[in-house]
């Protein structure tokens, strides 16, 4: 690999011109030859810990990336970063840090110091304490009352991320069974609760601004139905909150001594490492949750403390924002070759598309910068036998970040070569392709139109997060590396992650709406009337 230095932020429009001047040479290239370079494996992958980041499939050089390096220093990214940790009022348009490192990592809380880091460390030993009592099966604060299952209810960050942990790290020993219901819609909760036991049911709503209406009404109706067999007293001990907005919780009925707090400088998104987890922390246990968040300090520790060209989140921003900018790709998909993941693209879809999905930079001023690709995802090898025909040959190239374990926690080591050895073909096949000498090649006799329609053009990129073991410390790790990754990519195109103000202008409308749904009078100007009137018919 050669590399020639070159400086300038990432925006500024000289590096732009410099890195697509790099992208113009690599087209001659080939993507499939270049990967196939001696070296090039030990010169594009990095290990921290159990966690290797392989980009030698994305379609760049020792110079391009030489010149990402420094448009990542010319961007101040170490500056940023340490801003983040120190506590600066990061999230500017809310004015308040972004501080979820410090539910993980202990010298961050003593950075935040004072009263919110008691209330802070306060909470989460009652997460633990509760965690370890739910986890027996008896009730947080009524010793000998049960509790068979837990309902979870909250969306978005106060659910993703938990449910993400409770697929990936439960081991089927638990004698809890929790649940999970998010979307208003009644169908599921509806169902769960004719299947449970009100007297053996405990209920959590979490909720960072106790003001979401899909999280408020099946609280009222999980509250009723609590209530409607068990009265008013019993009913309530088994109703939890979590949530930074204590008086709304108490105004719900939620006691104090069932209620968890955490800080409002710990976004939804990133708040999986707080009491929110609750539910997590309960099924896999506190111990496994403890090293949840140990995984995750430790990959704050390498972020804030790894050279750049050594360092997994921002390298990886650095693909990100090569694929996003200077290749112009519109979408990215996240493929985790591992079944207990399967709620990573979900997770990672809000995390990457509600904190870098804007088009006005931090400081007001339009962007004028391609920020947060299109996110999906499925694991493999399901997502081979469904949407990999378009991955292969369809007209747009979608950069693809896949996921996998070497060592599972099951005996059928067929089963495991079978399905990594998939994940490796894929790679393969997209990145290298086939072209036509080939497809004649190994396919014999075919007119030339067969011959295009089996031929792959490659040059289709990915990046793959190999874990040596899916342990709670390693997913904690991983999930910490996405998080910085998002970040870096942020402070590359100038913009805010940590606010969400695109989610705003739907929730203003829909109160309305929903008068007019229940008979009232439908605003002009909407474009709703045809609708509306419609919907009136099929319902009566
Ligand atoms: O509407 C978006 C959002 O505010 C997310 O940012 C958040 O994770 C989710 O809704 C749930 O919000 P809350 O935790 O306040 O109920």
């Amino acid at each position: 690999m050669t590399s020639k230095r070159h400086s300038g932020a990432f925006t500024d429009p000289k590096t732009q011109a410099l890195l697509q001047k790099s992208n113009t040479r690599l087209a001659s290239q080939p993507l499939g030859e270049l990967m196939a370079e001696s070296g090039r494996f030990e010169a594009c992958s990095r290990r921290f810990e159990d966690l290797l980041l392989d980009f030698s499939r994305v379609h760049l050089d020792g110079e391009a990336l030489a010149l990402l390096l420094d448009a990542a220093a010319a961007s101040d990214v170490a500056g940023r970063r340490d801003a983040l940790f120190a506590g600066e009022h990061v999230n500017a348009t809310e004015d308040r840090p972004a501080l979820h490192m410090a539910l993980r990592t202990p010298e961050v809380l003593e950075a935040v110091g004072g009263e919110e880091a008691g209330r802070v460390r306060e909470a989460m030993a009652r997460m633990f304490d509760f965690a370890a009592t739910l986890g027996q099966g008896e009730l947080p604060g009524s010793p000998g009352e049960p509790v068979t299952d837990l309902v979870h209810v909250g969306i978005g960050g106060s659910l993703l991320g938990t449910q993400l942990v409770c697929d990936a790290l439960d081991e089927g020993d638990s004698r809890l069974r929790v649940h999970f219901l998010g979307s208003v819609d009644a169908i599921r909760r509806e169902r769960l609760m004719a299947k449970l036991d009100p007297a053996s049911t405990a209920v959590v709503l979490v909720s960072k601004s106790f003001s979401t209406g899909d999280t408020l009404l099946h609280g009222r109706r999980l509250r009723a139905w609590l209530e409607a067999s068990l009265g008013e007293e019993r009913a309530h001990r088994r109703l939890f909150a979590v949530t930074s907005q204590v008086e709304r919780a108490g105004a719900f009925g939620i006691a104090p001594e069932r209620l968890l707090y955490f800080s409002d400088w710990v976004g939804g998104r990133y708040s999986l490492w707080s009491p929110v987890s609750l539910t997590a922390a309960a099924l896999i246990g506190p111990d496994r949750f403890r090293e949840l968040l140990e995984g995750a300090a430790s990959m704050d520790r390498h972020f804030r403390e790894a050279p750049l060209a050594d360092n997994l989140p921002v390298l990886s921003a650095l693909v990100g924002v090569w694929h996003r900018n200077v290749c112009d790709y519109p979408a990215w998909g996240c493929m985790p070759y591992d079944q207990r993941l399967k709620l990573l693209p979900a997770y990672l879809q809000q995390l990457i598309m509600e904190s870098n999905g804007k088009s006005v930079r931090a400081d007001g001023e339009p962007s004028g910068l391609a920020t947060a690709a299109v996110v999906f995802g499925e694991t493999g090898t399901e997502a081979q036998h469904s949407v990999f025909q378009a991955l292969h040959q369809g007209s747009d190239i979608v950069p693809l970040n896949f996921v996998a374990v070497a060592r599972p926690d099951h005996d059928d080591q067929e089963a495991q070569d079978e399905l990594l050895a998939n994940l490796l073909a894929q790679l393969t096949a997209l990145a290298a392709g086939r072209d036509a000498e080939a497809t004649r090649a190994q396919l014999g006799d075919l007119d030339e139109a067969m011959v295009r329609q089996r031929s792959f053009a490659g040059g289709r990129p990915s990046e793959l997060f190999l874990l040596d073991a899916l342990t709670p410390a390693a997913l904690g790790r991983l999930l910490a590396c996405y998080e910085h990754k998002v970040f870096v990519e942020s402070v590359l195109w100038n913009i805010n992650a940590f606010d969400q103000w695109g989610v705003e202008l739907g929730k203003t409308l829909a109160p309305g709406i929903q008068s007019a749904l229940a008979g009232g009078d439908v605003e002009a100007g909407q474009g709703l009337e045809g609708l509306l009137a419609e919907i009136a018919r099929l319902r009566k």
